[in-house]
């Protein structure tokens, strides 16, 4: 129970609330009016997102007795840009959106990144509430704080930190996302796991087949709140990634580069997939990890429909330039995140890229790529 009397599946935080369940829209309408954050909202959601459920929340939300207006925005990273941001500020402003306004971010994690960026330099700060319909946008990128868009050379690069009023992600909305969409959000609770909770590994691994399916809410709601609650308690001591929120990095330093060698064709969390068995490898070759670990981890990626192959058309030495350009970006340093066992990873900043060079996973042979054949 929560302090308004009405019972949610599961309330994680103590400072920005996260609240994950099923069906909980009525009662997040309820705690959102209640919360008194602002006079009048605006629900932000990209084109795709606002034909599919844009409707039923605003209706939902106004039913509670919110003052609500929509704005939208184009659907994809691509649309993750200051244009955007600027876009949706014009919007707001023509509409008459003053301090007294707040935001709500219905979406992935472009829609959530972007509102927020929007909503902590619009007159200078307003709050905003975050709705994330995406896998990963429910474990990931509404909790924590972290805001942004991109440029063309780099993703991400202009951003702030704004801590959201209240999260509440409502697993039903999964059941438009795209299989593919699905997978991707996987590959970063599998990192949870790692990091973080080798209970929730077991459970992984127990339900994997079901997860791959995708269509057992029932079987993902104590997996998409532990995850959830792991990246809250991480980012709660660190805000603002000075040490322990780098640990959240794990198979993203290679992950970033297939990202951005594949020209972002790769999703993110396939790319992080096969960064994350290349951290295994390493946290292997370098004698931190037994490899029954690390196999049984790649084993678990792979039941879950995620790549652990680099894809046939992407050579090591292109992400290997990539990952120097990205080591001059941080002053030199690229720090790997590495793991001894599961729960205990540990960052190591002195690791020359020769070594990562030996470990990158070998092409896959070539076959036609996943959403070609849309199988394997
Ligand atoms: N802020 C953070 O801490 C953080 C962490 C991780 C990732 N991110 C960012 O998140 C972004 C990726 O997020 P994403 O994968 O959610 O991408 P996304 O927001 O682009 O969503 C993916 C696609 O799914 C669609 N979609 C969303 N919800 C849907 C639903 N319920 N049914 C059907 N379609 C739906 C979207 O319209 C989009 O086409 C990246 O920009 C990344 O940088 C941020
Ligand atoms: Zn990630």
């Amino acid at each position: 129970m929560n302090r308004f009397g009405i019972s949610l599946e599961k309330k994680i935080s103590r400072s920005h609330e996260v609240f994950v369940g099923r069906n909980i829209l009525d009662r997040a309408a309820l705690l959102i009016a209640k919360g008194g954050w602002a006079r009048r909202y605006f629900l932000v959601s990209d084109a795709r997102v606002a034909a599919l459920h844009g409707e039923r929340v605003a209706e939902t939300l106004r039913k509670a007795g919110l003052s609500l207006e929509s704005v939208t925005m184009p659907a994809g990273e691509e649309a993750k840009t200051m244009a955007t941001a600027v876009a949706v500020a014009e919007e707001l402003l023509r509409r008459g959106a003053d301090r007294a306004s707040g935001l709500i971010a219905l979406g992935g994690g472009v829609t959530g990144d972007l509102t927020g960026f929007v909503a902590s330099i619009y007159m200078r700060g307003i709050p905003c509430i975050q709705i994330p319909t995406t896998l990963l946008a429910q474990v990931d990128s509404s909790i924590g704080g972290k805001t942004g868009v991109n440029l063309p050379a780099a993703k991400n690069i202009l951003g702030t930190f704004h801590q959201p009023k209240a999260v509440f992600a409502d697993l039903e909305f999964l059941r438009t996302l795209p299989a593919r969409e699905m997978v991707n959000g996987l590959a970063e609770i599998v990192k949870c796991a790692v990091i973080d909770d080798p209970g929730l590994l077991e459970l992984l691994e127990e339900r994997a087949e079901v997860l791959r399916r995708g269509d057992d809410l029932d079987a993902l709601l104590p997996i998409v709140t532990r995850a959830g609650e792991i990246k809250k308690k991480i980012v709660e001591i660190d805000e603002k990634e000075q040490g322990l929120r780098r640990i959240l990095n794990f198979g993203h330093t290679v992950g970033h580069a297939i990202e951005a060698a594949s020209a972002y064709t790769l999703p993110h969390g396939e790319a992080v997939s096969i960064g994350m068995a290349a951290a295994l490898a390493l946290s292997q070759r370098l004698g931190h990890l037994p490899e029954a670990d690390g196999e049984r981890i790649v084993a678990l990626l792979q039941k879950l429909g995620l790549p652990v192959r680099l894809p046939a058309d992407l050579d090591r030495e292109v992400i290997m330039a990539r990952m120097e350009h990205d080591k001059k970006k941080t002053g030199g340093v690229t720090h790997f995140v590495l793991l001894k066992r599961p729960g205990v990873p540990f960052v190591n900043g002195g690791i020359p890229l020769e070594k990562v060079g030996e470990i990158l996973p070998r092409p896959e042979r070539k076959t036609p790529r996943r959403e070609k054949t849309g199988g394997e």
